[in-house]
């Protein structure tokens, strides 16, 4: 690890310059291109483009995290009372064994995907429509696309569904590891190929895309696929954390060249040996997992200087993003330039020590992380397991502990963050699952189990990217669908603004703060704080900044 640099210190400069040239050549630009006088005009203008973003939140109520829903089990929408009483008694459908992991807002839907990790569930992909859900705060699951698309053991339909991202087009990216049952392997556990489906929102989940990845790169039965960011760069891709036991890696997917590699790197992306034991809310664990959380950066970091002010190549570093990733049995933070992951040709033929030299470690936090997401300022926020926290890092500062900021905290309500995810408005959405007691078979249906928190922060999702050269050239975008012969459906989904929070509950309360600097704990019950005060003082909060000034 001592070989890794301390920080962003621009050390794989140069060699990003080469396959940035080499990525250019292998997309279809000829050798003899040279970036002209406009065209570094014309990247220059789109520098100042900044990506929409809201307005900051102001009010302490604004920032506090606050629960969405909770469920002690989760129950799905059958179409008839009868059909969920005979899912019931075949065993189709087992309450406790189902579980949901990663959360999506988009519209006014919040997608949640259910990995099949135990027998017994129905769907593995679906939504309760947000904020209300007619007023129940436990809102049945509706399966996505349909029941037909979530059939289990038919190869054509969803499997195993962990990670979803859904683009600046909404476009779902759903990852399906094809298996199922990995907690119990039971003898009639489901093996299908490993495959990635593009869903279009905008038109009832039609199917754009579907993509089987070969063995060699996603083995069916033998992989974990996990989490998964979308860049819009060259067409689009996807980085996909595989935290299998026997071939960790990110999984890379190009649509544009409809093929996919894996990118693998022994020092960062396996657990560490002193990072396995751990607990959680005084559960002790001892838990081996590799690369599991992934986010992807902005285009644009102001910290990469060039250091020969004539190339006019290196203006095109600029726009350069990192993709942060870290084992789940770990304290660092690494990352791996894009451009590296998207190139297939450097990927073939690298040896570990080339791609050992691109990764940066970023120094230590304090816990665990599983969860975690980066906003389009380049604002990183990530679950601290062990601390029952959510914390978060600005990218363009250094990874120190003052620069790691928690923003909410709570041993009843923040017990494993799983996943999160941006709506239109800056409101950070977080899955708390308790996957600690799931997997020890612990969990218990007279408690909640599961919750979606929500606070309000200054920026959009990652992929909520501005135009630039790699992501607006004609060449580059990817299709609209159009040529799928599948007609569109309007299914009437519309973005909608909603003031203030959660339906209203006696069993809401708050949970956490986003403080503002030198507030002082008692800050916590201020106004717009709903639910107990019973609970309330249970709350343990710590208080930081937020926001883009600083
Ligand atoms: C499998 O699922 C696909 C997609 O939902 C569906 O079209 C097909 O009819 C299903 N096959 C069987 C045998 O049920
Ligand atoms: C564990 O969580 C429960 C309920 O969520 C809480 O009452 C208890 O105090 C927690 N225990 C520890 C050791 O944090
Ligand atoms: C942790 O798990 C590993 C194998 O999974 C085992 O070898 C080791 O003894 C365990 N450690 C403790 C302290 O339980
Ligand atoms: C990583 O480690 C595994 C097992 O320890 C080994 O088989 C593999 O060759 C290593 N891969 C690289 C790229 O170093
Ligand atoms: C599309 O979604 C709408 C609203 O959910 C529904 O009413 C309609 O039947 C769906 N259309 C198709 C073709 O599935």
């Amino acid at each position: 690890m001592s070989s890794f640099a301390s920080s962003t210190s621009g050390v794989t400069r140069m060699s990003s310059v080469t396959r940035l040239f080499a990525l250019l050549l292998l997309l279809g630009c000829t050798s003899g291109q040279q970036i002209t006088n406009n065209d570094v005009q014309q990247q220059q203008q789109l520098d100042i483009l900044s990506p929409p973003t809201p307005a900051s939140p102001t009010t302490q109520a604004e920032r506090q995290f606050r629960v969405m829903y909770e469920w002690n089990v989760l129950d799905f929408a059958f179409a008839t009372e009868d059909e969920r009483s005979r899912a019931l008694y075949s065993g189709r459908y087992i309450p406790k064994n189902v579980l949901i992991s990663d959360c999506k807002p988009h519209t006014n839907r919040l997608y949640l995907t259910i990995p099949r990790m135990l027998p017994g569930v129905p769907a593995t992909l679906g939504y309760v429509v947000r904020p209300e859900n007619n007023g129940r705060t436990d809102p049945e699951i509706v399966p996505y696309p349909s029941w037909e698309m979530n059939e289990r053991g038919n190869c054509s339909a969803l499997q195993f569904v962990q990670g979803i991202a859904v683009d600046k087009h909404g476009i779902m990216w759903v990852v399906d590891s094809g298996r199922t049952e990995t907690l119990s392997r039971g003898a009639d556990h489901v093996v299908c190929p490993p495959k990635l489906l593009l869903l279009d929102l905008k038109r009832n989940g039609t199917v754009l895309l579907r993509y089987q990845f070969p063995k060699s790169v996603v083995p069916p039965g033998n992989n974990y696929l996990n989490k998964v960011v979308v860049d819009d760069a060259y067409g689009g891709f996807a980085y996909i954390t595989d935290n299998s036991g026997a071939d960790p890696g990110i999984v890379v997917f190009s649509r544009r060249l409809v093929r996919s590699w894996k990118v693998r790197e022994n020092n960062s992306m396996r657990a560490a040996r002193n990072s396995v034991r751990f607990a959680v809310n005084g559960t002790e664990l001892n838990f081996s997992i590799h690369i599991d959380s992934i986010a992807l950066g902005p285009y644009y970091n102001p910290n990469l200087e060039s250091d020969d002010g004539h190339d006019p190549l290196l203006g095109s570093q600029n726009y350069e993003r990192n993709v942060y990733y870290c084992p789940l049995s770990s304290h660092h933070i690494y990352s791996l330039p894009a451009s590296l992951l998207r190139d297939p040709e450097f990927n073939a033929r690298a040896t570990p020590r080339d791609i050992l030299e691109a990764v940066i470690d970023y120094g230590e936090k304090s816990s665990q992380t599983d969860g975690m997401i980066m906003d389009n300022q380049g604002v990183l926020y990530y679950g601290l397991l062990g601390e029952h926290a959510i914390a978060r890092w600005d990218t363009y500062k250094p990874f120190t502990p003052k620069n790691q900021q928690i923003v909410a905290r709570d041993p009843t309500f923040i017990q494993w963050v799983d996943s999160m995810g941006f709506d239109h408005e800056g409101y950070l959405y977080v899955t708390i699952n308790r996957l600690h007691n799931f997997v020890a078979g612990r969990l218990n249906p007279l408690e909640v189990n599961f919750r979606i928190l929500r606070g309000k922060t200054a920026g959009l999702s990652y992929v909520e990217t501005p135009d630039n050269l790699f992501n607006s050239d004609a060449k580059y975008l990817y299709g609209d669908g159009s040529g799928t012969g599948e007609s569109f459906v309007d299914n009437g989904l519309r973005f909608q603004s909603y003031e203030g929070t959660t339906p209203a509950s006696s069993r809401l309360a708050s949970a956490g703060i986003f403080g503002s600097a030198g507030r002082s704990s008692s800050a916590a019950a201020g106004p717009g704080a709903i639910g107990s005060i019973a609970l309330l003082s249970l709350l343990v909060f710590v208080v930081s900044t937020i926001g883009l000034a600083g």
